[in-house]
This record gives C-alpha cells, sequence and structure tokens, in this order.
C-alpha cells in the first residue's frame, strides 16, 4: 500500500491504471507498442488535417479530423483508431474522385487505453485514401483542461489547453496514438472572437485575434506532440527566433525568467547540430498545468511555478529545448524506451546549463538528480527499474518514476566518462543525423553505439559493461557519482546547526543557490525538534517563499515531521501550485506520516477543483488506497 502511494507521489508519467489484456512477459516484442489498439502494421497515417470549433460553453472541441493514410497490406479491410471519450458522428471515406460512407464501431473500452474506434473501408478505398471523422470531445477528455476565468492569471476569460503525452491525444483526435508513427497536420480552429489559438505548429506572432486561426505543422511529429492551447495569449518576443505566449499578466515576469532562452537555443544548435523546427516559444500556462514543462514543438508549454523571480527553475526550459533533438527529432519507438526521450534530455539539459550558467549550476542539479534517483529505487519494483524493461499496461501508473530521467542521464554520463567529451559529442551527433525523424528502441540505440563507440579498437567499454543499465535494476557498480562542492557544503551546514554548533543566524542561505537550500533541507537529520523547525522558518521563512521547488522541499519534510504549525502555509501551497511534482508528494508525505491522512482529505477536497484531472486523480489514488 504505502510503496504505491509513494509511487504516485513521484508520478511524472500518465500511464495509468492496469489493463487486464496486457501480454505475457515471456514474448515480450521491444518493438511493439502495447499501449495503442491501432493496426499500425495494415495501416499508417501520413498527415492529419483538423477543422475545429472550441465550445467553453459545452467544453468541447467539435468538428472533424481527416486522416491521410496508406494501406500497407492489399487484404486490410478495417482501420482500427485510438479514441476515448469521443463521440464520433460519421466517418467517410475519400479516394481519389470518390467518395463512400463508412461503417463504424467501437470495440471494448479499456480503463487505461480508452476505446478502439473499428472503420470498415467501403470497396472504392484504393491504395492511398482520406478517411474523414465527424466527432466532439466530452468534457471528460483526459488530455484537456478546460478553465474558467477563476483559474487563469486575469480571471476574466476561459482557456482550455492540451497536454497529449502519453497517450492522450486520443481523447481529443481520432487517431493512431503511438509514437512509432509520424504524421504531418495542418488545422483550422475557431473560437471565442477575443481569445488567442496556439498549437504545436507555425505560430505567428503577429496573428490578428479574428477567432479564426490556421496552422501548418509540416515537419513529421509522434501523435503525443500534438497540441492546443485557447486563451487571453499575448505575445512577447525573447530574441530572433525565441518569444513568449502567456496572459498579459505574466508577460513581464517570464519575459524576466526565461530571458536566456535564445542564448539556449543558439548553444543547443552549437552543440547537437540544426535546430530543424524554425521558431521556438515557450507558453506559460495557469498553475493547474500538471508538469513543469511539455515538448510540445515549436512551443513549449510551461507551468507558471517556474516564475522564481532570479531565473533558478529555467533548467526546465533547457530540458524543453533539449527535447527538440531527444524526442522530438529522434524519437521512443513506444513508452518503454522512454528513457531515450527523457533519458537522453536530461543529458543535454545539464551540458546546456553548464555552458550558460556554469559546470557548478549543473553539478547541482546533477546531485539533486541522484538523489531522487536513489529515493525512486527505493520504491520502484525492481523490474521496473531497468532503463529497458518489459513493460505493458498491467505494469500500472508511472511504472519507473524517474528513473528514465536521472538513470538515463546518469548511463550517458558514464559513457561520456569512458569515452572523453570529443568522442561521446561526436557519437551525439551522428546519432541525431542518423536517426532523425526516426524512432528509436534500446535496442536499436545499442547496436549503434556499439557499431560506432564500443567495438572500436582499444575502446574502453564493451557491451557487458553497458548491457546491465539497460536489463538491470540498481546501478552497476562502476556508475558514477555527480558530486557539486556547493551541496557537499550544504549538507555539511544542516548537520553543524542541527547539532547546534552554527547558529541559525548564520547558515547562509542568502548567498546560496536555490539548489544548495534544497540540498539543505533535505539533509536535516531524521531527529529534529519541531523548535529548531520554528527557528528556521522565523528566520528563513521557508513556509512563505515563492520558490516553488524550495517550497516543496520543505512542506515534504513538514509533513513527514508532522510539524503543524506549518499547516496552513502548506494548505496554501496546496492550493497554489497545481503541478503534480510540486503537490502530490507532500500529500504521500500526509499520508505516510501515519496521522494525517483525514487532514490531507480535507485539504484535497477542498483544493481539487483547481487541479488538472490527471493530477487529481493521482492525488485521489494515493488517498484512497491508504488505509484508515
Ligand atoms: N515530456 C515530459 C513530460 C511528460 C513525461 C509528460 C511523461 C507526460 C508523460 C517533459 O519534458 C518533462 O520531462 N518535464 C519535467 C521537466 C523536468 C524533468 C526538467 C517536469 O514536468 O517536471
Ligand atoms: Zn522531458
Amino acid at each position: 500500500m504505502i510503496r504505491k502511494t509513494l509511487l504516485i507521489a513521484f508520478a511524472m508519467m500518465t500511464l495509468t491504471a492496469c489493463s487486464k489484456d496486457a501480454p505475457e512477459i515471456d514474448d515480450y516484442d521491444p518493438a511493439r507498442d502495447y499501449f495503442t489498439f491501432a493496426n499500425t502494421g495494415q495501416f499508417v497515417t501520413e498527415h492529419v488535417t483538423l477543422d475545429l470549433d472550441v465550445d467553453f460553453e459545452k467544453q468541447e472541441l467539435r468538428g472533424y479530423a481527416l486522416l491521410t493514410m496508406r494501406r500497407l497490406e492489399s487484404e486490410a479491410g478495417e482501420v482500427v483508431l485510438d479514441t476515448r471519450d469521443l463521440n464520433i458522428a460519421s466517418a467517410a471515406v475519400l479516394s481519389g474522385e470518390q467518395s463512400a460512407a463508412a461503417e463504424f464501431r467501437f470495440g471494448e473500452t479499456d480503463e487505461l487505453l480508452g476505446t478502439p474506434l473499428i472503420v470498415t473501408l467501403p470497396p472504392e478505398a484504393g491504395e492511398r485514401f482520406d478517411l474523414v471523422l465527424e466527432y466532439s470531445t466530452s468534457p471528460e477528455s483526459t488530455a484537456l483542461q478546460w478553465l474558467p476565468p477563476e483559474l487563469t492569471a486575469g480571471g476574466k476569460q476561459p482557456m482550455v489547453f492540451s497536454q497529449s503525452q502519453s497517450i492522450h491525444a486520443r481523447s481529443w483526435v481520432p487517431l493512431q496514438d503511438t509514437p512509432a508513427l509520424r504524421i504531418t497536420y495542418e488545422a483550422k480552429i475557431r473560437t471565442p472572437r477575443n481569445l488567442l489559438a496556439v498549437m504545436s505548429a507555425n505560430n505567428d506572432p503577429l496573428a490578428a485575434r479574428t477567432g479564426e486561426y490556421h496552422f501548418e505543422m509540416p515537419q513529421p511529429i509522434p501523435s503525443y506532440l500534438l497540441a492546443i492551447a485557447v486563451g487571453n495569449f499575448y505575445f512577447a518576443p525573447l530574441g530572433e527566433d525565441t518569444g513568449i505566449y502567456t496572459e498579459p499578466e505574466l508577460l513581464d515576469a517570464s519575459v524576466y525568467e526565461f530571458a536566456d532562452t535564445q542564448a539556449m537555443l543558439e548553444t543547443a544548435e552549437s552543440m547537437f547540430g540544426p535546430y530543424e523546427w524554425g521558431r521556438y516559444d515557450l507558453l506559460v500556462l495557469p498553475p493547474s498545468f500538471p508538469y513543469g514543462g511539455m515538448e510540445n514543438p515549436r512551443l513549449s508549454f510551461l507551468t507558471p511555478s517556474l516564475l522564481a523571480g532570479d531565473r533558478s527553475l529555467v533548467a526546465v526550459v533547457a530540458h524543453e529545448l533539449a527535447h527538440s533533438w531527444s524526442g522530438n527529432l529522434v524519437t521512443n519507438r513506444t513508452w518503454r524506451d522512454i528513457w531515450l526521450n527523457e533519458g537522453m534530455t536530461s543529458y543535454l539539459e545539464s551540458r546546456l546549463m553548464e555552458v550558460i550558467y556554469d559546470v557548478g549550476r549543473a553539478n547541482e542539479e546533477r546531485v539533486l538528480g541522484y538523489r531522487e534517483l536513489l529515493g525512486n529505487f527505493e520504491r520502484v519494483p525492481e523490474n521496473m527499474q531497468a532503463l529497458a524493461p518489459r513493460m505493458t499496461p498491467r505494469d500500472g501508473e508511472d511504472s519507473q518514476g524517474t528513473i528514465p530521467y536521472h538513470k538515463g542521464q546518469l548511463f550517458l554520463e558514464y559513457l561520456e566518462a569512458a569515452f572523453g567529451r570529443e568522442a561521446f559529442d561526436d557519437f551525439l551527433q551522428s546519432y541525431f543525423d542518423n536517426f532523425g525523424w526516426q524512432t528509436v528502441t534500446s535496442e536499436l540505440f545499442l547496436d549503434y553505439l556499439d557499431e560506432h563507440l564500443l567495438s572500436a579498437e582499444g575502446a574502453p567499454l564493451t557491451r557487458a559493461n553497458v548491457e546491465p543499465w539497460l536489463y538491470e535494476p540498481g546501478l552497476p557498480d562502476d556508475a558514477p557519482v555527480p558530486e557539486s562542492a556547493t551541496l557537499i557544503a550544504a549538507a555539511a551546514t544542516a548537520a553543524d546547526w542541527a547539532d547546534g554548533a552554527l547558529a541559525t543566524a548564520d547558515i547562509p542561505v542568502d548567498v546560496w543557490s536555490a539548489q544548495a537550500v534544497i540540498h539543505f533541507i533535505n539533509s536535516l537529520p531524521q531527529e529534529l525538534a519541531h523548535n529548531k523547525l520554528a527557528d528556521l522558518d522565523s528566520v528563513y521563512g521557508f513556509s512563505e517563499t515563492r520558490n516553488a521547488e524550495i517550497a516543496r522541499t520543505w512542506f515534504i519534510q513538514v509533513a513527514e515531521r508532522r510539524y503543524a504549525s506549518a499547516y496552513p502555509q502548506l494548505e496554501a501551497h496546496l492550493n497554489r501550485y497545481g503541478r503534480g511534482r510540486l503537490i502530490a508528494p507532500v500529500y504521500s508525505a500526509l499520508v505516510a506520516n501515519g496521522e494525517d491522512l483525514e487532514l490531507a482529505r480535507e485539504m484535497f477536497e477542498r483544493a481539487k477543483a483547481t487541479y488538472h484531472p490527471l493530477v487529481a486523480r493521482w492525488i485521489a489514488e494515493t488517498l484512497e488506497e491508504s488505509p484508515g
């Protein structure tokens, strides 16, 4: 019970619940996507045309999707698509000059995967055809959050945004929802006149607010990168190819916080090869955005909790930008290989942080990631600790925690250390060149690594050194251990202060980075009197901090230690933020302290209307499953 509870606290991914029809492990096929119903061996989609009305009153998108498809097997007569809570009004097939209605039916609904839509092709359908589906979404769409004005910064206009990764695109577009395929797309979106629509496509910073917007996405993307947001957005430039969309209330703060974005883009290009996507803009959303950031191509979506006022949390932007190479250009074939997206991106993120800021800052973040990784090894079942696990839907919610991020990053740092930065950079560049616009499995990565680095004469590592990273739990004995001088000092300070060797007023919090403060808080010894915590809080005001990551760390400690004097501020934290990472572990810590389950439930009841449906579900599961 508790283990699952804590796991959900670290929820990052959205592969929820368990599925009954999951395959046996014995015949596990690493190249197969177990998270889609689509018969992609028989048909593939090449282009999607969307024509949608955005109806805030009914909380639905309504219109049609036209899928330009190719038949791979001439005998195949039924197209199976992924859907979830979609209403399909009609289906038709256009082929050459011909047009014919098509019969369709839904298959059995799976709680996790949604409902297969089976379309029978009329005889007219050729090898290449357009499948037109008239449809509407439902208010329960797991990808869409419909925000009433009160939940936006401006408080006057409604908003809607999507979060398609991992398997939620199917809840706003009927399609083959798998990262294994790439599509180009175009869209016509009609909105209330005063609002602006943006997509993971060619947004025009100068677009007139007409209530009708056209988008083209000429670069082929996997379905989980389909994205849309409609709201009272305005644009401000950051540099020649970069800028920000957000509500006017957040525009100035965002321009300040993310001022380094253009430099990040230029640095990334010099390190990883050309940026293939045109512009790179940011969209800063309301607090209920469930993640820190989402790498929607050309337009990363971001949580406003990054607006700390001191640029201390911008590693998330470096991360989302880096996905333009690792993830968006070279894509994991299935969700089982997510480390190829997230681990590679975390590695590139810290390389960027070194250049834009300095090695010290990058090392601080590496150490925090490593600490989180060790914590994950205590909670995640062993069979999900491998970078390339035998993962199927039955493994359940968030089966790997943040292991793909931090273990993946460490693995690449291990390779870099062995082969040297120069050789490893050459390898990465050639990897992006070679696999650009394609998908990769862990096995393909390993073969490519073998061919280019491992099998060279005198290579410092062999396949036998590398395979345990991919197929075994925990870390190999020769794994590197990140170090940061400033964080070592912060941990030592925590011990000294706890022992009484250092006065509260003499802790150098004011000169520390946010990362050092976080490490200090995390390093406080288990046994610590509440009056010591009170002392710390009264001098440094942790309960009042507006740095969301410091607040998260602090309130986890507050909850674990049952430091109830800070519970009012803890609850304010749970109401201020909606990003899963910032709040779910605080709820879990309340549950895990053994006394506060009821309180946690009450706080959740008061806050949940403000949360994204996915985050609300993670937390509800944490609170429901607990005894008591
Ligand atoms: N692509 C992820 C978010 C994601 C992962 C959504 C899996 C759904 C399923 C994004 O790039 C990400 O990793 N965000 C992190 C940022 C952090 C690691 C710098 C987040 O939201 O915390
Ligand atoms: Zn990521």
